[in-house]
C-alpha cells in the first residue's frame, strides 16, 4: 500500500528552482531594458549634439555658409590643375547605423600640405584609414595618381599608383631590436632597392636628429624618439605621399617643434603631406590649407588666410587700464552696445560669440565684434568713441586687433568644446 504523499524535500527543491529560475529571468530582463534604454539616449544625445553643435545650421548648405570663401578653394580651380594626388569623392562610412564620415569630399594637390583638423571623434583617423584601404568606404570614391599622372580607384585593382607612407598608430616596436634593424627590415618589406638602403636609413636618422641612436636599442629610446622613427618608417620607401595621423600625439612641446621641422623639410623636397590633428595650433603653421571636420562633415577647406578673411566677423581687443566691478559691468555694457550700435556686427557669427561685446575679467579687456565693411573707418570711430564718451567709466591701455588665425582657432574651440559636452553628456546621460 502506497502512504499519502508526503510533501517531501523533492516538492520543496522543485519550487525553489522555480522562484529562483524566475528571479533569474527577471534580472535579465531588467538588464535588457536598461542597456536599451541607455542605448536609445546615447543615440538621442548625438543627435542632440550634432543639432546643437551647429545651433539652426541645418544643412550642408548652412554649414558652409559660416564662411564666405574670398579666396580660390580647392573646388573652384579643381579643373584647371592636373597634379592631384588624391581625391576624395563623396566619401562616407557607417560604423553600424553611426556615420563617422559624412560625404567628404575634397583634392590634394602635389607638393601641399594638408591638415584635417578635428576634435577627437571627428573621423580623420576614419577618413585616413580608408585611404590607407585598412577601412572600406560605405560608399564615395578615393582617387590616387598613377605613375603615368592619370587617377585611379584606390579599390579597383590598379598597378603603379604613387607610393603611399602612413604613420597611422602609435608604432608598437620590438623593444630588443636596434633603430637600424627596425628600419633595414622595413624597407625590405617595401622593395626598397637593397643597393640604396644604408644610405636611405643614413639620410632619415640625419633629419630626424637620430643618427646617434643608429646603433641603439628601441627600448632605450623615448617616447618622442619612438614616434620619430615610426615616422622614418613610414617613409623608408621614399613615397610621394605621406600621410600622418596625429603625429604630435603624447610629446613634449620640443619633440613637436621637431616634428613640425620635419614635415616642412619634406614639404621642401616637394613631397605631398596630408597630417590629421587634433591641435589647430600645432599644424597650422605648416600647412597650407586646413580641412576642418567635425562630426564627420568637412565644415571648411581652404588656405588659413581665406578661411579668415572668409569670416564674417572680426572682434576688437579693448585693454583696460582698472577692472570694471561687477555692479557696473551691466549698465556699461548697455551703454557700450547703444553707442557703438552702428558698427557692431549685426549678422554675429553664433560659433564666433552670441553677443557683439564682452568683458573678460581675466584680461580685463572688451572684445567687441564689429562690422567689417569698412574696417579701418570702423576701428577708429570705435576707438574715439571708447576713449571721448567713457573717459569717466574705464581707461583703455591698448587697443587691437585679435592675432593671426586666432577667429579660426575660436570657432575651432567652439567645436571642441561642442566636443567636451558630449564627452560630459556620455558620462551622465542625456534627458
Ligand atoms: N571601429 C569602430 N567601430 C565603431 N565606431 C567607431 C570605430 N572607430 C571609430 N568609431 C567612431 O567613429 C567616430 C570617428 O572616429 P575616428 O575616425 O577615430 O575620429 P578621430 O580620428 O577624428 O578622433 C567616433 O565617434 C568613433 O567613436
Ligand atoms: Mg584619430
Amino acid at each position: 500500500m502506497m502512504g499519502p504523499v508526503k510533501p517531501g524535500g523533492g516538492f520543496q527543491g522543485q519550487n525553489f528552482l522555480l522562484i529562483f529560475l524566475i528571479i533569474v529571468i527577471i534580472i535579465v530582463v531588467i538588464i535588457i531594458v536598461y542597456f536599451v534604454i541607455k542605448k536609445r539616449k546615447k543615440k538621442k544625445g548625438q543627435e542632440k549634439l550634432r543639432e546643437h553643435a551647429y545651433k539652426g545650421i541645418k544643412s550642408r548648405e548652412d554649414i558652409k555658409s559660416i564662411y564666405t570663401p574670398t579666396g580660390t578653394s580647392t573646388s573652384e580651380n579643381k579643373n584647371e590643375k592636373n597634379d592631384t594626388m588624391i581625391k576624395l569623392e563623396n566619401l562616407t562610412k557607417y560604423y553600424g547605423k553611426y556615420l563617422a564620415v559624412d560625404n567628404v569630399s575634397f583634392e590634394v594637390h602635389s607638393g601641399e600640405v594638408i591638415g584635417l583638423v578635428g576634435p577627437n571623434g571627428a573621423g580623420k583617423t576614419t577618413i585616413i584609414k580608408m585611404i590607407a584601404k585598412l577601412l572600406r568606404p560605405s560608399s564615395g570614391r578615393i582617387w590616387v595618381r598613377d605613375n603615368q599622372g592619370e587617377l585611379k580607384d584606390l579599390n579597383k585593382k590598379s598597378r603603379n599608383l604613387v607610393k603611399l607612407g602612413f604613420l597611422i598608430d602609435i608604432p608598437a616596436f620590438y623593444k630588443d631590436m636596434t633603430a637600424y634593424q627596425i628600419l633595414k627590415y622595413s624597407a625590405l618589406l617595401q622593395r626598397y632597392p637593397r643597393e640604396k638602403i644604408n644610405d636611405r636609413i643614413d639620410e632619415l636618422l640625419k633629419i630626424f636628429d637620430l643618427i646617434d641612436w643608429k646603433h641603439e636599442k628601441v627600448k632605450t629610446f623615448s617616447k618622442g624618439m619612438t614616434q620619430k622613427l615610426g615616422m622614418i618608417q613610414s617613409i623608408i620607401h621614399d613615397p610621394e605621399i605621406i600621410i600622418l595621423d596625429e603625429p604630435q600625439t603624447g610629446l613634449d612641446p620640443l619633440a613637436r617643434i621637431d616634428i613640425r621641422r620635419i614635415i616642412k623639410e619634406f614639404h621642401r623636397n616637394g613631397k605631398t603631406i596630408f597630417v590629421a590633428s587634433h591641435m589647430l595650433a600645432e599644424i597650422s603653421e605648416v600647412c597650407e590649407k586646413i580641412a576642418l571636420i567635425n562630426f564627420g562633415v568637412i565644415i571648411a577647406f581652404d588656405t588659413i588666410d581665406n578661411l579668415e578673411r572668409g569670416l564674417r566677423t572680426s572682434g576688437l581687443n579693448c585693454k583696460l587700464l582698472d577692472p570694471i566691478s561687477p555692479d557696473q559691468l551691466g549698465s556699461i555694457i548697455k551703454k557700450l552696445t547703444e553707442r557703438l550700435e552702428p558698427y557692431l556686427d549685426k549678422d554675429l557669427d553664433v560659433l564666433v560669440s552670441k553677443i557683439p561685446i564682452k568683458y573678460i575679467p581675466q584680461k580685463r579687456s572688451f572684445k567687441i565684434f564689429y562690422d567689417t565693411t569698412d574696417s579701418k573707418q570702423t576701428r577708429a570711430e570705435i576707438l574715439k568713441i571708447l576713449v571721448k564718451e567713457f573717459e569717466s567709466d574705464f581707461t583703455v591701455v591698448s587697443f587691437s586687433k585679435p592675432k593671426k588665425s586666432s577667429q579660426l582657432e575660436q570657432i575651432y574651440s567652439r567645436l571642441i568644446a561642442e566636443d567636451k559636452v558630449e564627452i560630459e553628456l556620455s558620462k551622465g546621460g542625456v534627458n
